[in-house]
Order: C-alpha cells, then sequence, then structure tokens
C-alpha cells in the first residue's frame, strides 16, 4: 500500500514537476499524513525529491457547515416550511432548531414576505422556487475547490460559523539530483555473504533512524554476568582484597608478556593468541631501569637463574595489543607496590575485567570475555597459604573439594590448575590457574626477597555458564543475547 503511494507520487512529480503535499494527498485520495509518511520513505533512498516546508491557509466546515451540506441552508430550511397558504411566523419558528436565522436571511435574499392583507399577518413565498447557494458553496469547500467562491463570501460564512480558517504545514515537492520513478529495495541488513561477495558496494542501505522511540522496558534487570561479577567482587571485599585499576584494554607487549618473564619468542605471543594493534603500534613509555632490569632477566637471569639466554629487543617488547590477560595489570601494580614511597607493604588485589584473545570462536569460546584475577603479596606467604585463600573463595562461590594439579605458566612456579566438585554436574572441572610469581618476575621490579607473591585467574563466563545452566556462550553474550533471559534468570541461586 505504501509502496504505491510512494510510486504513485513519483510518477506525478514526474509528469508535474513540482506537487504541494496537501494537493497529493487530494489527488491520491489519502490523509495528508499518510503522503508525509511515504515522502519520507522516498527520502530514506536518497536525494529523489527536495522538498520545502510552506504553510497555507485552507477553509475547513464547522459541525455546522456540514450541517448544513446534510439539511440545505437555514433558509432554505425555512423557505420549504411556508405551505402554499402562509403560516403564522410564530408557528414557522417552531419548524427548524435555526428558524430565527433562516428567516432574516429568507427575507434578505427575498424568497419571502410577510402578507399583512388578512386578519392576522401570514408569512408566504414570495418566489416558487429557490437555489441553495449556500449549501451549494459548502459542497464545493468539502471537496477542496474553495478557490472558485470569492473571498467576502467566504468571510461572510465564516462570520456565520459555517466555515474556520486554518493554517496548515504542507511540502512543495520538487525533482532531487537522484530523481527517478522506480525505487529498489533498501537493504536493512548487512550479512556476511554481501561482504564475502563484495555485494555490498552496490547495494543501498537503509539509515539508521536514531530518532525512533524504542519499546519502553518494564524493568531493568541484571545481567547474569553482572550478578555474578557482583558476587564474585564482594568476596574479594570481605576477605580484604582491594580492587586494581583495569580500565586499560590495550596493553604494551611489555606488561602483558615480558614483565611476567615471558620469553619474546613464546608462542602465545604471535598473531595466533594475541590482537595486535596497527594504530598505535607501538608504546614509548617505559620505566627505564625497571626495563633494563626486565632485559636483563630474560637474558641473563639471575640469582641462581640462567635466564632464555637469548636477544631480548625493545621493539617486541613496545608492541601494542589487547591484554590477553589482566595479568599485565598486577605487574604493573606489583611494580608500583614495590616501588612507592615507603616501600613494599604487603596487599591483597583482585580485578574482573575483560581480554582478548585471537581464538577459533565455538559454544564456548569468545574472543573476548572477562577474567578473574587475585594476587597476594606478603612477607614469607607460602603455596599453602594460596591454596587456603583459593579453597575459601571458592567454598564461597558454592564449589568445594578444591583440588590442584601441577601445571606451567612462564611467569609463576609452581604453577597448579584449579579443579572443583560441582554438586550440579556432578563432577570435577577445571575452574582456574594459578601459582607462585617466578622470582625472575619479582627481582627486575625490587620487590623484596624475603617477599613471596601468588595469584590465581579464572574466567567470569565459565560460573556463570554453570550457575545459570547456560550451554552456548553466545546465548550469555553478544547479539544473539535473548532480552528475556536476562529478565528470567534467578535473582540469586540458593543452592550455590
Ligand atoms: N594469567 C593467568 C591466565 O590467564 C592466570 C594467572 C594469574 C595465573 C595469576 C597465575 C597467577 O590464565
Amino acid at each position: 500500500m505504501q509502496l504505491e503511494l510512494t510510486e504513485q507520487i513519483l510518477h506525478f512529480i514526474e509528469h508535474h514537476k513540482k506537487a504541494d503535499s496537501i494537493d497529493l494527498a487530494a489527488e491520491f485520495k489519502e490523509d495528508h499524513q499518510k503522503v508525509i509518511g511515504a515522502l519520507k520513505s522516498i527520502e530514506a533512498h536518497g536525494e529523489i525529491l527536495k522538498s520545502e516546508t510552506t504553510t497555507k491557509k485552507v477553509w475547513d466546515l464547522t459541525n455546522e457547515g456540514h450541517y448544513v451540506i446534510e439539511h440545505g441552508s437555514h433558509e432554505a430550511t425555512v423557505f420549504n416550511a411556508i405551505p402554499n397558504a402562509g403560516i403564522l411566523q410564530a408557528d414557522l419558528m417552531k419548524t427548524s432548531p435555526n428558524a430565527k436565522v433562516g428567516f432574516s436571511k429568507a427575507m434578505n435574499a427575498g424568497w419571502i414576505v410577510i402578507d399583512k392583507s388578512g386578519k392576522t399577518p401570514l408569512v408566504k413565498r414570495k418566489v416558487e422556487s429557490i437555489d441553495d447557494v449556500v449549501q451549494q458553496h459548502l459542497i464545493e469547500i468539502q471537496s477542496g475547490k474553495s478557490t472558485n467562491i470569492p473571498d467576502n463570501i467566504k468571510a461572510d460564512y465564516k462570520k456565520r460559523k459555517l466555515l474556520v480558517e486554518n493554517t496548515i504545514k504542507s511540502f512543495i515537492i520538487t525533482k532531487g539530483p537522484e530523481f527517478t520513478t522506480t525505487l529498489t529495495k533498501l537493504e536493512t541488513d548487512l550479512t556476511s555473504d554481501m561482504l564475502t561477495s563484495g555485494a555490498w558496494k552496490n547495494l543501498k542501505f537503509k539509515e539508521y533512524n536514531f530518532d525512533a522511540l524504542g519499546a519502553v522496558p518494564q524493568a531493568g534487570y541484571q545481567h547474569p554476568l553482572l550478578k555474578v561479577r557482583t558476587e564474585v567482587s564482594e568476596i574479594f571485599t570481605q576477605m580484604g582484597f582491594v580492587e586494581m585499576p583495569t580500565n586499560n584494554y590495550v596493553e604494551a607487549s611489555f606488561w602483558n608478556f615480558d614483565a611476567l618473564f615471558q620469553p619474546q619468542m613464546h608462542p602465545a605471543r604471535d598473531a595466533q593468541d594475541t590482537f595486535f594493534l596497527s594504530i598505535p603500534e607501538k608504546s614509548y613509555k617505559f620505566p627505564t631501569s625497571y626495563l633494563e632490569r626486565v632485559k636483563n632477566a630474560h637474558e641473563n637471569g639471575g640469582n641462581g637463574s640462567i635466564g632464555y639466554r637469548y636477544n631480548w629487543k625493545i621493539e617486541e617488547a613496545q608492541k601494542n595489543i589487547l591484554r590477553t590477560h589482566t595479568t599485565g595489570v598486577s605487574a604493573r601494580m606489583l611494580y608500583k607496590l614495590a616501588n612507592q614511597e615507603g616501600g613494599f607493604k604487603p596487599v591483597k588485589y583482585f580485578s574482573i575485567d575483560k581480554v582478548f584473545r585471537n581464538e577459533t570462536l565455538d559454544a564456548t569460546h569468545l574472543a573476548e570475555f572477562h577474567q578473574v584475577e587475585g594476587v597476594i603479596a606478603g612477607v614469607d606467604i607460602s603455596l599453602g597459604g594460596l591454596k587456603g585463600i583459593i579453597s575459601e573463595f571458592f567454598s564461597k562461590m558454592g564449589l568445594t573439594d578444591v583440588q590442584f594439579k601441577p601445571a606451567y605458566n612462564p611467569y609463576t612456579e609452581p604453577s597448579m590448575e584449579i579443579f572443583a566438585y560441582h554438586k550440579g554436574l556432578g563432577k570435577l572441572i577445571e575452574i582456574g590457574n594459578s601459582g607462585m610469581f617466578r622470582r625472575e618476575m619479582l627481582d627486575p621490579m625490587n620487590i623484596p626477597s624475603n617477599v613471596n607473591v601468588y595469584g590465581y585467574g579464572l574466567s567470569l563466563e565459565r560460573p556463570t555458564m554453570i550457575k545459570y545452566g547456560i550451554k552456548n556462550i553466545r546465548e550469555l553474550i553478544g547479539p544473539k543475547v535473548d532480552l528475556k533471559m536476562v529478565q528470567e534468570s534467578a535473582l540469586c541461586r540458593l543452592d550455590k
């Protein structure tokens, strides 16, 4: 329907060059608003038409005017009510509600007379028949042809309250630089097919209407990931941890890898796993003497370590990346801690924020996820303490029987994968990674030698999916998230 109207309009403009939207509405017997809607949808296709707003005065009928169209003018009604023999004026006044006006108008028009020849004066017809011009004029005005009627007559009808004058806004339409009479369908979605075939180059896309009002949500709901995030953050806070500032998705390789004693030829650095930035490609500000000590630890080790024995290059450390873990933030915080005024003080830090890995996407992997990280630094603290903290943390999360399995991390020794028994699933599941940070990482930072630092990391998505029984990660994050899932997910889980 709408499509038809848009094309009707385009054909009309092709022939007439110019039109007023009000006249278009009259031409196509459509509501003016509908014509404006059609013009708006033509506008979405580009500069097909040009339009200028204009205001115009139009004559509209009042209710009384409509009454006259249906029943005749008041004077005609009076004329028609008079029988051949005449009628008493008082009786004539009872024949219609507007008889008084009708009577004086009919007198003025010379249609009727008062015959005083008999005993009582009677109102009689003076002419045989009449033309109800008022009614005819109003019919013409109703059909949009008010221009045929002289202005003084319309002014008179206005005085008689048969007409009102209204101002309306309309558009003067002319051809635009891209004028055409055929509209190609506008694409609403950019698909991966269009991208791979290159078809997008020749397609026309519908513009976003940023003014459109969205459906008003009945209430706000917290996403399950945010609920678990809040829970995790509360547990850490209860245990005396302080949150680290993680507001930098972009990290220099130096902090993400080198500071963590991760060798420059480590496979995790290559483009397989890491997103490298092209703009800005490199970082330039590093604490210089610390950087020298990191270089030395990589090349020669120290304190009994022989290092990795390769040529450490600043160029590699300068490369900007999307951080692959938040442990780079931990490294920066530990460096600050060791070099702050007043020297080192024991700390417990945590963070929960996004990390990025160039992984193949599947039901349980995304290229970005949230990492939960805990770091503890203290004098002479031991692996037993780490196990204790981890067990306490997970029991507060509802996971008991925490078990550890030896693992490898370039920056921790020993390293332990963390497993826990999940009651709901009825089996042991891997939930995180942990370890004691190596001296090769801590010494260049100037962390005192009697201070041990340990930490652990896990993903936020994994426990969330387990808690809420979500099998595919795309149901949890991304454009396919069903808002109903968010609305209906439990406020909290009592059977942790
Ligand atoms: N950074 C590790 C990871 O990404 C987690 C971790 C943090 C391990 C701290 C040990 C110490 O999996």
